[in-house]
């Protein structure tokens, strides 16, 4: 029998390095590695890092400071600790993380982590490459193991990764690589094995997920809308979302899947980014405000309870108090239930860091903080006026008190209730009665779905 080993993994960023993050447990499990929550009697810690806005590499750093105290330790007990650094910043840096911190073991990029094992045994036979941060011209995806150890009531699928949009201030491309989509049948038989071990909700991923275009057995392209349609025929699959999705890439057949598939929720995550057309023109956007605001229309129409969020940047280079004027009026316009605001962080390599015209940082804090107010605003104001309806909950995890259930609202709000633990994994209609900016509270109206 293999010896037990103890995996301990943090993980920052977005959703794909979370399900990154879970393969990579998946495929340290057959060498006798098992998750442990805490780092202090780790076997091996593995860094899955963000690299999207600054001082990634600088938290890294005082990370990989705290880590190194303990390997210390585990050393003079005879135990040596892998470290392992893995995601956006391990990919953007490279050899580099291995001469600032030699104590790291290895480092492994996005694309290339289902050669953990194999970097883990070179460590221990002292031999071999350290860093691989390559993008391989065949798919990790072929490699790591169908099968997951670990799978949520809500669960993630990644079915597209990379982007081919290069926007000027976005490290993406340059981490993640070109634009790849997973095969349809791949797909179907991940989210047949994600319904059968459990989850009753899937978030299809991906940095540009409604650009997907994988095949089918016949070798024709899909498009999101019609890999929707096709999911929400798994038997025992309650609930589907996508994230995150682009403005360029709505499609008919995705407008066509809000209108007629039951389990798509009507909420969508479509970032802007900005409001003012000059300021999305010097992005490399390629759409305009009204093209945002033809989009938010469109679907109003055809899901009138559909709700939005977005991810904004305030102060990109040369941006005037006109520009951001018009982000606010768009915000105004269009009325989000949530969104994600930034301060525009130059990034190494991208086109905007070479700008001179790089905002001072008074001028980006007033303007985020002027906006988040108008943004958080508009939460409480969504969240208000769920108040005094009936909504579908699924219940995914037990409260801190006795008796309390927390779930998701189809708008992604936590929905808390007292009701008996059996409900987990269930979705029950909720009266809710109460509303803060960051949750609701409610009364279990039906259990009719309990079954
Ligand atoms: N693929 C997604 C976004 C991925 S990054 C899309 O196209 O919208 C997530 C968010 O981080 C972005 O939407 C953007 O708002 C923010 N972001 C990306 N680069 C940034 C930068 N250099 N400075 C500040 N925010 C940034
Ligand atoms: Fe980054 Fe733009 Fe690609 Fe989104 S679409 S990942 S913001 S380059
Ligand atoms: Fe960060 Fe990489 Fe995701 S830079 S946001 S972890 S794609």
């Amino acid at each position: 029998m293999t010896e037990k080993k103890k995996l301990y993994i943090k993980t920052y960023g977005c959703q794909m390095n979370v399900y990154d993050s879970g393969k990579m447990q998946d495929v340290m499990l057959p060498l006798g590695y098992e998750e442990t929550p805490e780092y202090t009697d780790a076997d091996m810690v593995v860094l899955n890092t963000c690299h999207i806005r600054e001082k990634a590499s600088e938290k890294l750093y005082s990370e990989l400071g705290r880590i190194r105290k303990v390997k210390d330790k585990l050393k003079d007990k005879g135990r040596h600790m892998i470290i392992a650094v893995a995601g956006c910043v391990g990919q953007a840096e490279g050899e580099e993380i291995l001469s600032r911190a030699p104590y790291v073991d290895i480092v492994v990029g996005p694309q290339s982590y289902h050669r953990l094992p194999s970097l883990v045994q070179n460590i221990r036979k002292e031999k071999g490459d350290k860093v691989d941060i390559e993008f391989p011209t065949v798919s990790k995806f072929d490699f790591l193991p169908e099968e997951s150890a670990k799978v949520g009531i809500s669960a993630f699928l990644t079915i597209q990764e990379g982007c081919d949009k290069f926007c000027t201030f976005c490290v993406v491309p340059y981490t993640r690589g070109a634009e790849y989509s997973r095969p349809v049948s791949e797909i179907t038989r991940e989210a047949m094995m994600l319904v059968e071990r459990g989850a009753k909700e899937i978030q299809l991923l991906g940095q540009n997920v409604n650009a997907y275009h994988g095949v089918d057995h016949e070798g024709n392209a899909w498009n999101l809308g019609q890999l929707i349609t096709h999911l929400s025929k798994v038997k025992g699959l309650e609930r589907i979302r996508y994230t995150t999705s682009h403005p360029r890439d709505m499609h008919a057949d995705l407008y066509r899947a809000h209108a007629e598939v039951e389990a798509l929720q009507p909420y969508l995550h479509l970032p802007v980014q900005a409001g003012s057309n000059r300021t999305l023109k010097a992005m490399n956007r390629k759409h305009t405000r009204e093209e945002y605001f033809m989009i938010i229309e469109r679907l109003r129409k055809l899901r009138p309870d559909i709700a939005f969020s977005s991810d904004f940047i305030v102060g990109y280079p040369g941006e005037t108090d006109q520009d951001f004027e018009d982000t606010m009026d768009l915000v105004r316009q269009v009325g989000f239930a949530q969104c994600y605001s930034f301060k525009y962080s130059a990034r190494p390599g991208t086109p905007a860091s070479l700008k001179e015209d790089q905002l001072p940082e008074d001028v980006k804090d007033a303007r985020l903080q002027a906006l988040q107010a108008l943004l958080f605003q508009q939460q409480k104001d969504f969240n208000a006026s769920i108040v005094g309806k009936t909504i579908p909950v699924l219940f995914d995890r037990e409260g801190r008190h006795e008796g309390q259930l927390i779930g998701k609202s189809p708008y992604m709000q936590s929905v808390y209730v007292s009701a008996d633990a059996v409900h987990q994994g269930t979705i029950l209609n909720v009266r809710v009665d109460k509303a803060t900016q960051n949750s609701l509270t409610g009364i279990v109206a039906d259990t009719a779905k309990a079954a």
